[in-house]
């Protein structure tokens, strides 16, 4: 079970983290955030559960992991109307990998649009989702599932996906001081992206998979035959892609993901 009092006194930050929600179990943390008033989430609330009966992923996917042995969380944020918010989804996964890399030394990327990889398995992935008053945008809920202390997995994500442990050979990590360590470097990275520093938009570049390489994509469910070079990502968080032609397209965040990277 998910130990909130040793959570909340890991916990360094200032606003990120600072109101939590536990559930030892609950359908999913995005939709029960999603479903509470504006009012009644503050900005920075993490709402977690120690089990998700109908978890979400990506693409309308489910997400199922052990129940207590990962972490699966809902961070709101309530920001500004801009027109910078596909970064958010991108600053959180980045976060993601650069707290592990100070974790455990290695390598971790992030995987266009939201995935987290260590080598070519995933150990995470985010959803992110909105939530309207009227046709006015008030909140953002970023959900975020990491594979931490799962040893097994099923057998059709097997070969796919991976754990923390099972990575690092370690018996166990502490749920508890990642995630607290993960909200810090977040409101860190948060208040680059507010002040809408260049930096940022570098440090996503570069942890990006495929990042400057020649790249298959999947345009709209269909893979072109011709591969792209694949640019990263623009200060709005756009995709820049040059094709075979040498010209520059520019994709918004749901249109493609990365089929493959031709090394
Ligand atoms: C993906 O498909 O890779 C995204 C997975 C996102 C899972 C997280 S777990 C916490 C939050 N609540 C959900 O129902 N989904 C997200």
């Amino acid at each position: 079970m998910f130990n909130v009092n040793l959570f909340k006194n890991s916990l360094n930050t200032e606003w990120v983290g600072r109101h939590f929600w536990y559930f030892k179990k609950i359908a999913s943390t995005n939709v029960y955030v999603k479903s509470k008033k504006y009012t009644e989430t503050d900005h920075g609330l993490i709402c977690l559960a120690d089990v998700q009966s109908e978890g979400r992923g990506l693409y309308g996917k489910t997400w199922q992991t052990e129940p207590g042995q990962n972490l699966t969380f809902s961070l709101v944020l309530k920001p500004l109307p801009n027109n910078r918010l596909p970064i958010i989804n991108l600053m959180a996964a980045l976060t993601v990998t650069e707290v592990l890399f100070q974790q455990t030394g290695l390598s971790f990327w992030l995987k266009w649009p939201n995935d987290v990889y260590h080598e070519n398995k995933k150990i995470g992935g985010l959803l992110t989702e909105t939530s309207f008053t009227g046709s006015n945008l008030d909140r953002i809920l970023l959900g975020i599932g990491l594979n931490i202390n799962q040893k097994i997995f099923p057998e059709e994500l097997k070969g796919k996906a991976s754990s923390l442990v099972l990575i690092t050979n370690k018996k166990e990590y502490s749920r508890e001081t990642l995630l607290a360590q993960i909200l810090f470097r977040l409101e860190q990275n948060y208040s680059l992206w507010e002040k809408k520093d260049e930096i940022l938009i570098k440090r996503i570049n570069r942890q990006m998979l495929g990042y400057g390489c020649w790249v298959k994509l999947q345009i709209d469910g269909a893979i072109p035959e011709n591969p792209f070079k694949f640019l990263g990502i623009n200060t709005s968080g756009l995709l820049h892609a040059l094709n075979s032609d040498d010209e520059i397209t520019i994709f918004t965040h749901e249109k493609v993901r990365i089929h493959q990277i031709i090394r």
